[in-house]
């Protein structure tokens, strides 16, 4: 195991109705006067905004409102965020949504604490140094946001989808009520759970070995959601699957499960050019990159392939030959994605075969990467070829 440290400030508050009490965490954390983010309307239609200011009304919280975040948010939204900040004096952001609100309340939380563009921190010319306390309620289990460090936006100018990290961007605390998910529609909840499965498998497929302790939270989170998500396709107000769900994420994305191994992240990677292009929900391009992702890597360790096989998706493991079983395991995961609603190609994404050179490009691999396997520009193009023409 590799040494490691372990930073997850976030106070997670579990369960029904936890997000009435949101005004006395804000205070309790330190907010007097707030920046109240929230997304494209789903939050006000169920009822879920009115709780919440009701709460900080209550409690004498001072609020101003700015709505209108878009899944893969947008920087334009982030200067809005950050004028309105400095105009009202804000020190507080709430975000009420997933993770493309909190990810905008994060760029906006460095932004206000920065002279220059906060576009800077994305295009890694500068390092976040300090940022405004954010905090959150979650309406969707997918990106994890609400107990990671990261932040992902999108130039609007060119589609460029680029992310931040920051230990001062975890959230202070994190709302986090099962019933708050009843509302999304079956194609969403299934973008989550395979973001979420996929950012299992960005830590478990590592060089690190003897990782016993981490593999089996891996495997732990990865059989939940293999158990669950199917549940809460069918019956969309079961609240123990919804539960069960929605920690899965946040234990998926605060590091927990991945802290003293190497990690891969390149699916991500590719994944963030075709949401980037195509304005594509990040799960479902997810679903169409990760298998095709294992099926270019699996021979830089089929035994680490064969052993998720068995203990995730219950493959028979054939010690005769590991690599079919190593196949076979890859071909459940696909097999799972399409049987919840997620794409498993290019033409059910909505991608563009002709677009692969450019989308390679772009990822800006200039000699090999980072990860489990090294890439190449060229192998990130035989990736999307891989994931183009992917049947079951
Ligand atoms: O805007 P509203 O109306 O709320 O609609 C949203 C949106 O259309 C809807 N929704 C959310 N909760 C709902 C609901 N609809 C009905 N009922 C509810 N309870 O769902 C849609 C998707 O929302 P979004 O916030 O975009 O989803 P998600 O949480 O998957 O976030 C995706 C973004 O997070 C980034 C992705 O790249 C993408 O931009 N990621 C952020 C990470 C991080 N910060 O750590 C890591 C991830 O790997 C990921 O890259
Ligand atoms: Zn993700």
């Amino acid at each position: 195991m590799d040494n490691f440290s372990f930073y997850s400030p976030t106070e997670f508050v579990f369960g029904k109705d936890t997000e009435n009490d949101c005004g006395r965490y804000v205070i309790k954390h330190g907010g007097k006067r707030v920046l109240l983010h929230f997304g494209g309307g789903s939050a006000v239609k169920s009822g879920l905004l009115g709780r919440v200011k009701k709460s900080l009304e209550d409690c004498g919280i001072f609020y101003t409102e700015l709505g209108g975040v878009k899944p893969n948010p947008r920087d334009s939204k982030v200067y809005e965020g950050i004028e309105l900040c400095k105009k009202e004096n804000l020190d507080f952001i709430l975000s009420v949504g997933g993770g493309s609100v909190i990810d905008s309340a994060k760029a906006i939380a460095a932004g206000v604490c920065y002279d220059g563009d906060f576009w800077d921190f994305y295009c890694g010319k500068a390092a976040i140094k300090a940022a405004l306390p954010v905090a959150t309620i979650l309406t969707i289990a997918a990106a994890g946001s609400e107990g990671s460090g990261d932040s992902v936006i999108t130039k609007e100018d060119g589609m460029e989808k680029r992310g931040a990290g920051s230990d001062l961007l975890r959230p202070r605390f994190s709302i986090l009520n099962p019933e708050l998910t009843f509302t999304l529609p079956p194609y969403q909840t299934a973008c989550g759970a395979t973001d979420i499965m996929a950012h299992v498998f960005e830590r478990y497929f590592t060089n690190t070995k003897e990782v016993e302790i981490t593999d089996r939270l891996c495997e732990a989170v990865l059989m939940t959601m293999v158990k669950e998500t199917p549940r809460v396709i069918a019956d969309p107000e079961n609240y123990e699957a919804r539960a069960n769900i929605m920690w899965a994420g946040t234990v998926a994305h605060t590091n927990i499960v991945g802290v003293g191994r190497s990690q891969d992240w390149n699916s991500h990677g590719i994944e963030h050019e075709l949401s980037g292009m195509y304005d594509v929900a990040h799960g479902a391009g997810l679903a169409v990159i990760m298998p095709a992702w294992m099926e270019f890597v699996y021979k830089h360790d089929v035994m680490r392939f064969a052993q998720m096989a068995v203990r995730v998706f219950g493959c028979q493991m054939n010690f005769e030959n590991p690599e079919a079983t190593a196949l076979e395991g890859i071909k459940r995961f696909r097999r799972f994605l399409h049987d919840i609603g997620m794409p498993i190609n290019f033409k059910e994404l909505g991608a563009r075969e002709e677009d692969i050179p450019t989308l390679a490009r772009n990822m800006g691999i200039k000699d090999k990467t980072w990860g489990f396997v090294r890439l190449s520009e060229e192998d990130v193009r035989a990736i999307y070829t891989i994931a183009a023409k992917a049947e079951l």
